[in-house]
């Protein structure tokens, strides 16, 4: 058959906003990890769609690692940046890193399409993702495409639209 082209993407945000477990369910279920343990540095990880083969650096979000996600950004094609959508304390935090990562210069200059998911929706105070993308004022990225998902990555619920999306954006 034919071969798939190659993508990066680096995926992105803080500690437990649930990012191993949604690159867990892109993966085919016999390939998928039964138990998710907090990310050491960053883990790479594969996963197809219909005419796309995803490589992803799937970055630990935790503080102290937070400064290798600067050393791949020149590789990486597309961003998946996660949000936990009912950590309200840690929203702003969520905002500063990224800002720092859309004002680096690896990717300031660059059409880089940005997907974003407003993870654990099913939280009883979640956010909704439009509440998400006003903290985080999306609307002020012009330069990027970019979407944004509310998802539930346990269930496996608002993935795919977002993955359909990401693939919209690089064919
Ligand atoms: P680091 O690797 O430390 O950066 O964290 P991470 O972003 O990879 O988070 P991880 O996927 O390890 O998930 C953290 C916790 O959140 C786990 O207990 C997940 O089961 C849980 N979780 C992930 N997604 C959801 C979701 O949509 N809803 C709920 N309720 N829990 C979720
Ligand atoms: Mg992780």
């Amino acid at each position: 058959g034919l071969k798939k082209k190659e993508v990066n993407v680096l995926c992105l945000g803080l500690d437990n906003s649930g990012k191993t477990t949604i690159i867990n369910q892109l993966k085919p279920s016999n390939a998928q990890a039964q138990d998710i343990v907090p990310t050491i540095g960053f883990s790479i990880e594969k996963f197809k769609t219909s005419s796309l083969s995803f490589t992803v650096f799937d970055m630990s979000g935790q503080g102290r690692y937070r400064n290798l996600w600067e050393h791949y950004y020149k590789e990486g094609q597309a961003i998946i940046f996660v949000i936990d959508s009912g950590d309200k304390l840690r929203m702003v935090v969520a905002k500063e890193e990224l800002d720092t990562l859309l004002n680096h210069p690896d990717i300031k200059h660059r059409r880089i399409p940005l997907l974003f998911f407003a993870n654990k929706m099913d939280l009883r105070d979640a956010l909704s993702a439009v509440k998400v993308s006003q903290l985080l004022c999306l609307e002020n990225i012009k330069d990027k495409p970019w979407h944004i998902c509310a998802s539930d990555a346990v269930k496996g619920e608002g993935l795919l639209e977002g993955v359909d999306w990401l693939q919209d954006q690089i064919r």
